[in-house]
Formats: C-alpha cells, structure tokens, sequence
C-alpha cells in the first residue's frame, strides 16, 4: 500500500485543536490522492490503447492504420496474394446466406431477432461489446443473440459455430464499413474493472509453454509460428466470425481466443464466460476507430 488509509490512532484522539486541524488536513490530502488515482486509472484504456498504437506504427512503418484490420495479410505478401484470390468467391458467403434466413425465423411466439436489436439488428455490430451498467456485465453480440432467444422462450444456441456464427456472421455482414467505438464508462469502476480484468488475461502467462497473448501478438508481432505469421493486436477483432480453412467453419471470435489458449497448452474457458467476455472487451477497444471488415475468411 503506497500511503495508511487510517490515520494513526494517537491522531484519531484529539486532545487539542492543533489535533483536530491535523486530521482535517490528513483528509483532505486522502481525498485528493483518491481523486488523483481515480481519474490516473479513467485515462488508463485510452493511454494504453495510443501506445499500442505507436508501438505498431514503429514496428510496421509502411503499414497502414486500416490495413491491420486484415491481419497478416497486411504484412505478409505471399499470404496477402492467397487470400484475395480465396475472396474473389468468399467462402463465408453461405453463411451470411444462412445467417440471414435463421435470422428472419419467427420464433414460437411470433417475435423474431429483428425485434431484440435496435435498428431491428441492421448494421449494429459496432455496438457491441457494450457494458451494461445495470447488470454490471459485458455483453457482446453472441451472448445479446442468446439473450434474444431466452426472452422468446427460446432454447439458447451452442456457442462459438454452426447456427450462432452463421447468425452473428449476417449481422457482421450488414455493419460493413461502420467505425468500433467501444465505450469504457469512466465513471463506472465496474466497467473499468472488466476491462482491466480483459488486460490482465492478454498479459498473463499461461498454459504449459507459459506464453501470454502479449507474448505472440506484440513480443512476437510479425514472426512466424509454425509457419504462421503473428497478427497485431489491434485490428483483430475486426472480422469476426471468420470462415477458418482449416476447420472448414465459420469461427467465432471467442473460439479463436480458446484455440489461442489451447495452441499454449492452457485450458481454455468457456466461451461467453465472464473472462472471455472481458478480454473481448478490452481488445475490441484496442480496435477503435477501425472499420468493420467481418465476416473474413483465414487459414
Ligand atoms: C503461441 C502464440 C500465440 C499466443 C500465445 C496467442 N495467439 Fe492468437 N494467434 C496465434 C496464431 C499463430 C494466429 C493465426 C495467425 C494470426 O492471425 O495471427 C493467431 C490468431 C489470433 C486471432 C485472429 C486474428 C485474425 O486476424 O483473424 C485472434 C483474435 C487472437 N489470435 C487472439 C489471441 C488472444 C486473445 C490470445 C490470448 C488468449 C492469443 N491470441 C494468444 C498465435 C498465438
């Protein structure tokens, strides 16, 4: 602790009105000192999120700002080529297809997605992830879908694939080209804490090889791991759900963080677990001001 949060007992005993005085001026300094922490810790996301930025502007000079939003396709040539010859038939197509016919189901009651978003869910992606001040949680967009369907009394989708990710990928599809704001009320120290508890997890070491996410995507930004290179931290959330070549699936954003996890030989957690839900919430920030680009297709 970096100063006594109690004043010592001799001072609370005031035998005289010099005694007294001391004890005005010992709280008023606390009360200045708390202030002084609490607004260091309200510029905090925003500090962080420009020097991430400066530090891949310095690592990637030729860069530009938007193009991270592409991952290693826009640093890596070879890579870049593949992958603009694989979007000339896109292969997450089908899914926005099927995204949208799911998404225009009525449910058993006659309500239907359209009625849970605002906007009737056209082109509000860059809402989400959100802090709730009600419930004191963030909600991103797959949880807000689930949510939808519990309200309609209907059973809630297994997360991270299938009807989900065809679903968020049609939403995703419709906010094309609208700008991440992701908010972090700076009066709520709940929301702060959500997002350093986001922060904490990319910085932490884990798993059997003991890597944080920081270790790959900003120690190691650029190199290659078994033949894939790193992408930034910024711009990573941009695209998701992305049609994975590998799987041969539409993947959402939280299951590329548990394969992330699982690469490292850490557990991984549930998705739309309140950890998960913290880091996409710290690292959607780190996406502000880029363009939404989902859903994409990667290797
Ligand atoms: C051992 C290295 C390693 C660690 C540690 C790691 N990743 Fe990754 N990550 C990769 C590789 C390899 C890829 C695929 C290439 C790329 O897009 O960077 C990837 C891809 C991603 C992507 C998709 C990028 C895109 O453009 O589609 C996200 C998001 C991501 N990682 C988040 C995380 C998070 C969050 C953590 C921590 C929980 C993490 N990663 C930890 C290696 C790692």
């Amino acid at each position: 602790m970096l100063f006594p949060l109690r004043a010592p007992q001799k001072c609370l005993e005031p035998k005289n009105k010099e005694n007294v005085q001391v004890i005005k001026v010992f709280s008023f300094l606390v009360l200045i000192i708390s202030q002084l922490m609490a607004w260091s810790a309200l510029a905090e996301p925003e500090e962080d999120r420009q020097a991430m930025l400066s530090f891949y502007e310095k690592h990637f000079p030729n860069v530009e700002f938007q193009e991270f939003a592409n991952g290693v396709y826009a640093f890596d040539e070879i890579a870049r080529q593949q992958w603009l010859e694989i979007e000339d038939f896109p292969p997450y197509e089908i899914a926005v297809d099927e995204g949208e016919a799911y998404f225009n189901n009525r449910f058993s009651n006659g309500n239907s997605y359209a009625d849970c978003f605002e906007n009737e869910g056209q082109g509000v992606r860059q809402n989400y992830p959100y802090f709730d001040t009600n419930v004191g949680k963030v909600i991103t967009i797959e949880l807000a879908i689930n949510q939808c369907r519990e309200k309609n009394s209907e059973k809630p989708l297994p997360y991270g694939k299938g009807e989900l990710a065809a679903i968020s990928s049609y939403m995703a599809y419709t906010s094309r080209g609208n700008t991440i704001d992701v908010k972090v009320p700076t009066n709520n120290p709940a929301a702060l804490a959500a997002f350093e508890s986001g922060k904490q997890f990319y910085y932490s070491r884990r798993g059997q090889l003991n890597f944080a996410c920081s270790s790959c995507h900003i120690q190691a930004v650029g190199l290659s791991i078994r033949a894939d290179p790193l992408s930034t931290t910024v711009g990573q959330v941009t695209h998701f759900p992305a049609y994975r070549a590998r799987w041969g699936e539409m993947v959402t954003l939280q299951r590329r963080f548990a394969e992330c996890n699982f690469q490292v030989r850490a557990r991984p957690l549930a998705l739309q677990s309140d950890q998960y839900r913290n880091l996409e919430y710290f690292l959607s920030f780190m996406s502000n001001g880029f363009e939404l680009n989902g859903p994409a297709s990667r290797r």
